[in-house]
Parts: C-alpha cells; sequence; structure tokens
C-alpha cells in the first residue's frame, strides 16, 4: 500500500475515525488541529492513505528553561528561557502501526525543526509525552527528560542535525 508524502494538513485530509490508542492524541487531531493551526498555535503534517490521515505531527515554537534542560543544552550563556522548537503531538493509526510512519514522520520533524532553527534560531528539540511508555519512545529517540518534568524531554538540535547527516550517508 502506497502512502503519501509527509504534507501540511489541509481541508482535503480526513480525519474522522482516526485512533492511535491513546484517546487525547486521537481528540487533538479531530477536535483541534484545524483550529490550533488555523490560529497559527501549531503546524500539523500528516501521512495519508488516499485522502485519509493515519500519521501526523504537530510542529510548534516553544521555550525551555535552562534549569530544566541538560548541561550540554545550557551550555555557554544561555537566554532565559531558551528557545527550541516543540513536537507537541505524534501519533500513528493503530491499523498501520509498525510499518516506519512513525520513524517518518520523526524523521520529517527533526529535518524541519533544524531548516527552522537555521532560520530563526533554536537550541532543541522538546517533545511532549502522553504517558510513561511515550517517554519511553522518545528515549528511544535519544531524548532526556526535563529536571522536574519526565513528560518533557529534550534533544539539542547539534545533535539532532548530526543524526540527519549520518542517516543521510548511510542511505
Ligand atoms: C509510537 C508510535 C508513534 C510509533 O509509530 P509506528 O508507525 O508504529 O512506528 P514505526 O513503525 O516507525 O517504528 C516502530 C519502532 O518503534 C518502536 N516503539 C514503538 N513504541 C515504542 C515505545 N513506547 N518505546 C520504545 N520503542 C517503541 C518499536 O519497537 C519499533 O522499533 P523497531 O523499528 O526497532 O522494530 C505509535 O505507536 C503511536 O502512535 N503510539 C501512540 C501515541 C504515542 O505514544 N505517541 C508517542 C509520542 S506522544
Amino acid at each position: 500500500m502506497a502512502f503519501t508524502k509527509v504534507e501540511l494538513l489541509s481541508d482535503r485530509h480526513r480525519l474522522e475515525g482516526f485512533t492511535c490508542g491513546k484517546p487525547s492524541l486521537d481528540a487533538w487531531l479531530v477536535k483541534f488541529s484545524r483550529n490550533n493551526q488555523q490560529h497559527g498555535f501549531t503546524r500539523v503534517f500528516v501521512i495519508c492513505d488516499g485522502d485519509v490521515v493515519v500519521g501526523y505531527y504537530g510542529l510548534a515554537p516553544t521555550v525551555i528553561a535552562p534549569n530544566q534542560t541538560t548541561r550540554k543544552i545550557r551550555t555557554g550563556m544561555p537566554p532565559d528561557p531558551i528557545p527550541c522548537l516543540l513536537i507537541g503531538q505524534l501519533a500513528v493509526d493503530l491499523n498501520y502501526g509498525g510499518r516506519g510512519i512513525g520513524t517518518a514522520l520523526v524523521k520529517d520533524a527533526f529535518q524541519r525543526c533544524v531548516a527552522g532553527a537555521n532560520l530563526v534560531g533554536g537550541r532543541a528539540v522538546v517533545v511532549r509525552a502522553v504517558d510513561e511508555e511515550a517517554e519511553r519512545y522518545w528515549q528511544s529517540w535519544d531524548f532526556t527528560p526535563a529536571k522536574d518534568n519526565p513528560s518533557v524531554l529534550v534533544r539539542s538540535l547539534s545533535d539532532i542535525r548530526g543524526w540527519l547527516e549520518l542517516s543521510v550517508r548511510s542511505q
């Protein structure tokens, strides 16, 4: 089965029935994603089977306090708060799990975060995990939990740039 490339959410995309197993992420896509994007809070990127969304993530600017991050990220004389990029949501429909869609979405999000940071700055990518399973998922992508809040995890953009360069070279 052929999926679309990752694309910006638009009116032609169908969201109803999306089920990733985490109700808050399903509800966010169906009820809030269009409105959030329209108002400029978040950009929403999707992978589809035809017009039906089977995976998505949300991207936005964010900040993090220096004392919440690792030494590597707050090195130098960081501003307080530190400008970052946020992957606020990431989910794949259960019927399409285990086929590499999640990985493709994360990689696409990393590429857009690097492109965004190249334009306006940004020290790290921040993610929000919905539960402990999601925390483990982000840790498998080398994200480190924030000091006072394990559901917020951080990875430096320099790390991510390096990872993307390696993955291009190994293709
Ligand atoms: C996590 C999620 C996005 C993965 O999507 P997917 O399309 O099934 O992922 P892929 O097929 O690209 O990759 C699967 C890999 O991720 C790993 N993985 C999945 N969930 C994991 C978890 N909680 N912790 C660690 N690794 C995990 C799998 O073991 C697999 O590894 P492998 O490639 O070495 O076999 C999807 O399961 C999902 O939407 N879960 C519910 C929402 C959620 O938890 N989102 C996470 C961030 S909030």
